[in-house]
């Protein structure tokens, strides 16, 4: 036997323990190829879509950097990922324009690793399109794997094949792997994957399958072990959290998973997204009112105003019902602040479907909205459907939509004007020198003049001025 197949015959079967070993093979793989360049090897991850990408590419980077690469600042970088988004069109065609150019940086760096995960490798045209035509892609894995990084940078290594691995789907849920946060303040918590609804336009439920919870335990576990980390404030992710618990063997619910966070020393902050208006819950609105760290925003998806189009949009809520819930949760919690996504053109949307959607943007007034044109994704329902709106009229109503939520956002908005409020400090601003930008418990950014070792604190603020989406303030001493 030769040494290398001696280790294979070591592997452990079960996991993290697997994954570990492989983390340990790869990294002699580096360490050997850095001794042999004479400089450590870079990585680079480009993450398309929602948090849950983001998410997943801390725990990508996790696995990279205790391989023993190095963050690299580009492209030009010795192991490249692109983690994509399928939910729209656009995000495809921008990887496959990405691609293009990747080519042409390969063919001055051979031993570059290309490599593609995400929900559009989910879609097996998507990787027969990769297959034939775009060659120097190395590593192509999916949704349900991501965990396994290091064992198919391996199997690249050892076989110098395309290495292609897509599961269908999953029931592992993988703890304890290595992740490298992109704030040491704030972090995304996975609370459960997937998605059951199967909304008539998404493809998420066919890239990400069947709904999944973490227990409690283990997730209780990860944030006591983050705010040891100096972690102040959590994302619960989901992209339905309203139904969380309600598959595991003790079924809990959203609400009581809240208050066993909530109770966590030393965490400052909660968020949660994404919230289905038809899984809120009274329960989870009494705990939002009661709790002192449930930040008073919420994200709750229209999709679109007309009752009519939500049938067909398969949503399971009116327009009547969505109302309802906002004045519950208004009662509930006075200074919410509400943002939603909403799409415009979905087959059949007529001018008047169109005027109910304004109607509640107007009835709501938002803090925020992301505006979206509908997408036609293959094998979703929706794209089976007769009477999609030409495109001259999508784009007339689309504009309108987002000049109605501009304008009311920016008023809405504006009611914080003059007081003092606490605001987590995130980073340095961009674009003023000396300047900080933090967030508002309502999500609202907020820009004022302060050193950089307030980074990662909350600390008072008072708005002086609401500029459109943001706020110009300055920082009141603290005692
Ligand atoms: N076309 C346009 N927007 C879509 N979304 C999901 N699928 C589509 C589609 N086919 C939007 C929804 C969802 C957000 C994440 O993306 O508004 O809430
Ligand atoms: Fe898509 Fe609907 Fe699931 Fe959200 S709830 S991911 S829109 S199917």
């Amino acid at each position: 036997m030769t040494q290398e197949t001696n280790r294979l015959a070591e592997i452990p079967a079960a996991e993290p323990a697997r994954q570990k070993y492989f983390i340990r093979l790869l990294r002699e793989q580096v360490d050997a190829m850095s001794r042999k360049k004479g400089r450590p090897l870079t990585c680079f991850i480009s993450t398309f879509g929602c948090q849950m990408n983001a998410r997943d590419s801390e725990k990508l980077l996790g696995i990279l950097l205790d391989a023993h690469f190095v963050l690299g600042k580009d492209e030009r970088s010795d192991f490249v990922l692109y983690n994509t988004c399928t939910v729209r069109e656009n995000a495809n065609l921008k990887v496959y324009g990405r691609l293009g150019y990747l080519n042409g940086i390969k063919r001055k760096n051979p031993d570059m690793l290309i490599a593609l995960c995400g929900c559009m490798m989910q879609e097996p045209e998507v990787v027969a399109r990769i297959k034939k035509s775009y060659r120097h892609v190395d590593i192509i894995f999916g949704t349900h794997n991501i965990y396994k990084l290091a064992e198919l940078i391996y199997e690249r290594l050892m076989t110098k094949h395309m290495v292609t691995e897509i599961l269908d789907g999953t029931d592992e849920i993988v703890e304890e792997l290595p992740i490298e946060r992109k704030y040491p303040f704030k972090s995304g918590v996975n609370i459960m994957f997937g998605c059951n609804n199967f909304c008539s336009y998404c493809i998420v439920p066919y890239v990400r399958g069947r709904e999944r919870s973490r227990n409690p335990e283990d997730i209780i576990k990860e944030i006591e072990a983050l705010t040891a980390d100096g972690v102040v404030e959590v994302m619960l992710l989901g992209q339905n959290v309203n139904s969380y618990g309600k598959t595991l063997k003790e079924p809990i619910s959203f609400a009581e998973l809240l208050r066993r966070v909530e109770q966590i020393d030393g965490l400052k902050r909660i968020r949660f997204m994404t919230s289905h208006p038809k899984d809120l819950s009274d329960e989870l609105i009494q705990v939002m009112a009661s709790s002192k760290k449930i930040c008073t925003h919420l994200h709750l998806p229209l999709q679109s105003g007309s009752s009519r189009i939500l049938k067909l949009m398969n949503r399971r809520y009116t327009k009547e019902q969505y109302l309802d819930l906002v004045d519950r949760l208004r009662a509930a919690v006075p200074d919410i602040s509400l943002t939603t996504d909403i799409i415009v053109g979905f087959p059949g949307e007529t001018e008047e479907d169109f005027e109910e959607t304004l109607d509640v943007v107007r009835r709501v007034r938002y803090d925020g909205a992301f505006t979206f044109i509908y997408s036609k994704r293959t094998g979703t329902p929706a794209a089976a459907m007769e009477d999609q709106v030409p495109e001259e009229i999508v784009k007339e109503r689309f504009d309108r939509l987002l000049k109605e939520v501009q304008t009311i956002a920016s008023e809405v908005i504006k009611r914080h004007e003059g007081t003092v409020q606490e605001v987590l400090v995130e980073e340095t601003d961009t674009h003023e020198p000396g300047y900080l930008t933090g967030r508002l418990s309502g999500n609202t950014l907020v820009h004022f003049k302060g050193d950089p070792s307030l980074i990662g604190t909350i600390v008072r603020v008072s708005l002086d001025e609401a500029k459109g989406f943001y706020y110009m303030g300055s920082l009141k001493e603290t005692d």
